[in-house]
């Protein structure tokens, strides 16, 4: 399988239909890993796939030019689903130069034997020509990695961006203006929430420091390329790494026997009857991934944290919830806690404190039930979820 970006600029990558589970990312439509062909005086391979599939890389190369004909392979990520199949590509590829930054030269030699490796560190101030076409690079530290770089041909306008602009989605389309655009723009979103968050920072500068390049094309190392919807995603890509928010309660939470659950249908009730501008979702943490948990709290201005109590902590599930969200650290939300317990109360009190340590604001007192929750308790759940969504709304601004 290939595809064409340019005249001579071909995809040649993997799409991995059937990953399920990307280093715990839920990867529910597949993932592919995107390397593409540079064929002129010259000839270069930007990034390669994970280790498996490097023989499908070598053969989707070989179906377009000789094998030793490749001049350069340029790294611009090491992180292993693309750098995995570094090794067998430059075993493979007699002729082969490694172009990489002197980062990601670092990280390569903790993964790899480079001693018969041939590699020419690159700098942002080298321009590797080809031929008709050029090589330029953009260091994008911590985006996600040290050593995260972008290649750019100017000929062509063309930004090949590593992880940034993303998708985990496995498709036999590779550009956007093929595919439902609501379904990338999703599966974009679940990829910045839960990779890239928390180096927001990083991305704005990067957003910044390619502003002033000409981009027709922005071809990442996951999921599709962009050629149609390049406003779109860079416009998103501003919104989530500004931290913004959109009226939006999520409430989270996990239950033993009911009664936190219908506590967070309290909560549901009230914040849906505030307001139709608010939009408001109800996830069980044991029955939905982590990965959409985050995709959706990456932009909800408010949102609610429940867990019923057992052995005097907050449910398992719920712990590793707030152990991955404290990695990700999103813009601070409008917060509350809730929950049952027995005969000591625990969950509600260490949802309390989780809140108030990560940074986030009280909306609404706390509301807890011993044992089944009494009309009263639900009463308080629908107070405090009129109170998210009224704080949902007046919340949407950015941090
Ligand atoms: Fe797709 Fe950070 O690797």
């Amino acid at each position: 399988m290939s595809a064409q970006l340019a005249e001579n600029i071909d995809w040649v990558g993997y799409v991995d239909w059937n990953v399920r589970d990307f280093h715990s990312f839920d990867t529910f439509r597949g993932a592919t890993y995107n390397s593409y062909l540079i064929r002129d005086t010259k000839t270069a391979v930007i990034d390669a796939v994970k280790a498996p599939y490097s023989s499908q890389l070598l053969q989707n190369i070989a179906e377009k030019t000789a094998l030793e004909k490749i001049d350069y392979v340029v790294c611009n990520h090491a992180e292993p689903d693309h750098a995995g199949g570094l090794a067998a590509l430059l075993t493979a590829l007699p002729n082969a130069v490694l172009l990489c930054n002197k980062k990601c030269l670092e990280s390569l030699a903790g993964y790899f034997d480079i001693s018969r490796w041939k590699i020419q560190i690159i700098t942002p101030d080298d321009k590797i020509p080809l031929g008709k076409f050029s090589l330029q690079f953009i260091n994008t530290p911590m985006v996600h990695w040290p050593e995260s770089m972008f290649t750019y041909i100017p000929e062509e306008q063309i930004l090949f961006s590593m992880d940034a602009f993303g998708q985990h989605l496995a498709t036999s389309e590779r550009f956007d203006d093929q595919y439902d655009l609501s379904v990338i723009m999703q599966e974009a979103k679940a990829y910045y929430a839960n990779i890239v968050t928390p180096y927001s920072k990083q991305v704005q500068r990067t957003l910044e420091a390619a502003s002033s390049l000409p981009v027709r094309m922005i071809a990442p190392s996951h999921g599709l390329i962009w050629r149609k919807n390049i406003g779109r995603i860079v416009e998103a890509y501003k919104d989530w790494a500004g931290g913004k928010y959109v009226p939006k309660v999520l409430i989270v939470f996990d239950s033993m026997w009911d009664s936190t659950a219908a506590l967070a249908q309290g909560v549901l009730d009230g914040a849906m009857s505030e307001s139709d501008e608010v939009d408001v979702q109800l996830m069980h943490v044991r029955k939905t991934s982590m990965t959409r948990i985050a995709a959706e709290m990456l932009d909800a201005a408010a949102v609610a944290l429940g867990s019923a109590t057992l052995n005097m902590q907050m449910m398992p599930q719920m712990g590793g919830l707030l152990t991955y969200l404290s990695g990700l650290k999103f813009a601070p939300k409008k917060a509350a806690a809730f929950g049952s317990y027995g005969w000591a109360q625990a969950g509600v009190i260490l949802l309390e404190k989780w809140i108030e340590e990560t940074g986030w604001t009280k909306a609404a007192d706390s509301v807890s039930s011993q044992f089944r929750p009494k009309p009263e308790d639900i009463e308080k759940a629908r107070e405090a979820g009129k109170l998210l969504s009224r704080a949902a709304l007046a919340g949407v601004v950015s941090k």
